[in-house]
């Protein structure tokens, strides 16, 4: 059990006799004890009493005897604790026995759907595409771990009138030259080449109509130059996530069109349940509390007037399928906020029609921007948007040629290794590590430094451990007695007990830079310690003590860098 419950636990009966009802004791890492909680000034709000009174009512209801060596009333009415060293050392024996490392797997496993990466056939991935690869990935490995059933969803954009456009022009070049410069990954060169001719060429913009009513009507030969395109672009989307080293494969592919039968069914759904009103030709929905800008209702538009369905039509037909058919009952959107009054809406629609109600519930996980040095939207020098791939590339590159310079003597091999590793690492870390909701920076020399919550630091971290057991020789006796002695350790130790509450609060809040926060805290309390305590000259018993720690600071690490989908290595 980690620690943090533990005293949440104890706290909270504590609470309910003082207030007459549940209360959340709110206990938090403080830097003043070793737990903090300020639950008594709401209380004392709420019943109208002093705060220092509510905090010292609770103490005397509290048992923390066997947990704590002091626990007082501090400030304004906050509750200081410290805990007992012989507590934390029993409970992190416990740990050390612990593969899960105090994460127990979800009491209530549920089935959650996670739509993410979703790039556009014949489009190149730019770089929201890599954000939504990232965090849902992440989202993906979390969850896994903690026993739910994982469904993951790649929403490939995979139909609409572009595509008449883009099936012309394949007809133009030959099936073979177009497939040969869909597999060099110039997918944006092929869509603008289809795009300026459409622009210049009256017969060719024709010619594009024709074939999209042609894709519509389920015309062989059209479909199969289509699905020549979807399986190119595909065949390179497959070569970004190895690359980026997540767990998306081909069967994930999920793409719009597969949802094409189900949309008819949508509309007279909508339709049969009075939700449906025809504006301007167009079937939409007026979900209530959308407003524009002069505080006109917003339609949802689910079948545009030229009897076309569009994006928001899929999303539904997409969203009763993963509640329905697919019984999941927590359905993630990894997105840009762009997108957010999209999903917001189509949320609204689905709740209306009965397709989303409890327990089912859709989260959007949406993201802001990547920007440039110069703190604008990240655009390459000629002004256009960046290559994803460019991007992954210049970052193995440029971790690769740190590792050589660090150290020279590292074989081409090696430092292709560490390169890709930190490289890849790094980005995603980058990422990760800030608030979603937020833009970022894409700064190389703060992702690749060795220093500050990044990657590289926390990976140098592992290695470290790993180099101390290989001068060891031997690994961690995992019944070794913990010995508190110094403060450095006894901080790591709490550190240490902490994993298992962050990854719950993640598991709730899908908010990654909790959990990678938590990661760059117990590396640093590491170092602290490792600077501070001998380990291989410790005497007996001691050096035992501390191997264990290191050891479980090196597990606790990689398992929180590999939920990131970020690798470790053995030597750096
Ligand atoms: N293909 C879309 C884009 O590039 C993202 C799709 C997101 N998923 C969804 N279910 N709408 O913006």
């Amino acid at each position: 059990m980690d620690l943090e419950k533990l005293l949440s636990d104890r706290l909270a009966t504590a609470f309910a006799a003082v207030a007459g009802g549940p209360v959340d004791p709110l206990v938090r890492r403080s830097p003043r004890a070793d737990f903090q909680s300020d639950a008594p000034l709401a209380l004392a709000r709420r019943l109208g009493r002093p705060p220092r009174d509510i905090a010292a009512a609770v103490l005397e209801h509290a048992v923390l005897d066997d947990v704590c060596v002091s626990a007082e009333v501090s400030g304004p009415g906050f509750l200081n604790l410290t805990i007992a060293d012989r507590t934390l050392a029993d409970l992190v024996a416990g740990l050390a026995a612990d593969a899960r490392l105090g994460v127990p797997l979800a009491a209530a496993p549920q089935t959650v759907v996670v739509d993410y990466s979703a790039p556009n056939v014949a489009k190149e991935m730019h770089v929201g595409h890599l954000r939504s690869t990232v965090i849902g990935d992440a989202a993906v490995r979390l969850l896994d771990w903690l026993g739910h059933r994982v469904v993951r969803v790649n929403h490939l954009g995979d139909w609409g009138t572009p595509f008449g456009m883009l099936i012309a022009h394949l007809a133009d070049l030959g099936e073979a030259e177009a497939a040969h410069e869909l597999s060099m990954g110039d997918l944006d060169g092929f869509y603008r080449a289809a795009r300026v001719k459409f622009d210049a060429d009256e017969a060719f913009r024709e010619r594009s109509r024709l074939r999209v009513v042609a894709l519509q009507g389920g015309d062989e030969r059209t479909l199969r130059l289509w699905r020549l395109l979807v399986e190119q672009s595909e065949r390179y989307f497959l070569t970004v996530y190895d690359l980026l080293d997540v767990t998306l494969s081909e069967d994930d592919f999920r793409g719009e069109s597969a949802y094409n039968d189900l949309l008819p069914g949508i509309v007279d759904d909508l339709d049969r349940l009075g939700l449906l009103v025809s504006s301007g030709g167009a079937d939409c929905v007026f979900p209530p509390g959308f407003t524009g800008r002069h505080g006109e209702a917003l339609p949802l538009i689910v079948r545009k007037s030229d009897g076309g369905y569009g994006y928001p039509a899929t999303d539904l037909a997409a969203l009763r399928q993963r509640s329905g058919e697919l019984g999941a009952t927590r359905l993630l959107y990894v997105v840009g906020l762009p997108q957010r009054q999209h999903f917001a809406m189509v949320f609204a629609v689905a709740q209306a029609a009965g397709w989303l109600c409890p327990p089912v519930r859709a989260e959007h996980l949406g993201f802001g921007s990547i920007l440039g040095a110069d703190g604008r939207m990240l655009r390459s020098r000629t002004g256009e948007s960046v290559k994803l791939v460019g991007l992954l590339e210049e970052a193995v590159a440029r971790a690769t040629d740190l590792a050589r310079s660090r150290n020279p003597e590292l074989d081409a091999e090696a430092a292709a290794e560490i390169g890709r590793a930190v490289g890849i690492g790094a980005v995603k870390y980058a990422d990760l590590s800030t608030d979603r909701r937020k833009d970022y920076v894409l700064d190389w020399e703060r992702m690749l430094s060795l220093d500050g919550n990044t990657a590289p630091y926390l990976q140098y971290a592992y290695a470290r451990i790993r180099s101390v057991f290989r001068r060891a020789g031997t690994e961690a006796r995992r019944d070794a007695p913990i010995v508190l002695a110094q403060p450095a350790e006894r901080a790591l130790t709490v550190e240490l007990l902490g994993f298992g509450a962050v990854v719950t609060e993640v598991e709730r809040s899908l908010d990654f830079h909790q959990l990678a926060g938590y990661l760059h805290r117990l590396a640093t309390a590491f170092n602290a310690f490792y600077e501070r305590c001998p380990v291989l000259r410790a005497p007996d018993g001691l050096r035992e003590s501390r191997l264990l720690l290191a050891e479980l600071t090196a597990r606790t690490l990689r398992q929180g860098l590999h939920l990131l989908g970020i690798r470790t290595l053995e030597r750096m």
